[in-house]
């Protein structure tokens, strides 16, 4: 528990050790070995993009994180302490909140009614429908959330940048210190994009530690400060979020170095979308 040999601050602060540690995380699907010794740190305050091909252990990573599907081998360090992830209670006791890529929110319901699913304030045999409205509505002021018109509108009507804000919001509401995106502008226009990113820029900027997941790496150029690469199963590789990375980040994803371009994917293969010379405010 208390080994010494790091800084000894327990508690996260900015520029002590990192808040999550994973070192030799190793998972294996009968004959398929979904992640080999993977390492990868987090700090408060920082978002790290996970990104790599279809395949390559993302997912099985965050699940790992997660307590959904715990790693065979490896250690999991949560502010310096060695920590065991058996079950999601376990993540969710640390302060970890996964926003998952299905969202989970009912549809059927208002903003208000998703942000406090399973948890209702009650007042006597009744939920106190006037302070579940009023936590809700200083939650998202608190993320300078604007684009919800009202809180009592039905989660069903609402465009998916707006779901997607609620379920961010929706895993904020357990004080989470981690919070883990799984290709949170996947099924997003441009400026709904934009609102989600300005929401990651605002969990950073609230000292939590993020994980985004995704294919977009001009999503991921635009608000990560780290991007880690798994490329089947493994490390492939750390790199800044400058564009000058770009090149060197597509190539690990793919496993083309500029050695050896024999097998370089079409350029035409990018999204149309995404032009990283000039990037968006
Ligand atoms: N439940 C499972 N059973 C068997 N194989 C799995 C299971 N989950 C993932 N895999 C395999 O593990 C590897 C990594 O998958 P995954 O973590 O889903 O990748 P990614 O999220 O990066 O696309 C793949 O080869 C995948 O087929
Ligand atoms: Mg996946």
């Amino acid at each position: 528990m208390s080994t010494q040999t790091q800084a000894d601050a327990p508690r996260a602060s900015a520029g002590a050790g990192p808040l999550l540690r994973l070192r030799g995380v190793t998972k294996r699907f009968g004959a398929v070995q979904a992640l080999a010794d993977v390492d990868l740190d987090v700090h408060a305050g920082e978002v790290v993009a996970l990104v790599g091909d279809n395949g390559a252990g993302k997912s099985t990573l965050i699940k790992a994180i997660s307590g959904v599907g715990p790693a065979d081998e490896g250690t999991i360090e949560w502010n310096g302490h060695n920590v065991k992830i058996g079950a999601p209670g376990d993540a969710t006791g640390l302060g970890i909140a996964v926003v998952y890529q299905d969202l989970a929110l009912c549809d059927n319901l208002d903003v208000v009614a998703n942000l406090h699913l399973g948890r209702e304030a009650r007042r006597g045999p009744f939920m106190d429908e006037i302070a579940m409205e009023r936590e809700a509505r200083s939650l998202l002021d608190s993320l300078a959330v604007r684009t919800l018109r009202s809180v009592r509108a039905e989660v069903g009507m609402l465009s998916g940048g707006q779901r997607q804000t609620v379920a961010i919001a929706r895993a904020m509401t357990g004080d989470p210190k981690m919070v883990i995106l799984d290709e949170p502008t996947a099924a997003l226009g441009v400026a709904q994009t934009e609102q989600v990113l300005a929401l990651v820029s605002r969990l950073r900027e609230r000292g939590l530690g993020v994980i985004l997941i995704s294919h977009n790496l001009a999503d991921v150029f635009q608000v990560a400060d780290r991007i880690e690469v798994l490329r089947l199963g493994r490390n492939g590789g750390s790199y800044a979020a400058r564009p000058d990375q770009r090149q060197a980040v597509v190539a690990a994803i793919t496993g083309v170095s500029e050695d050896h371009p024999a097998v370089a994917p079409a350029p035409a293969a990018d999204a149309p979308t995404t032009h990283d010379d000039g990037a968006p405010a």
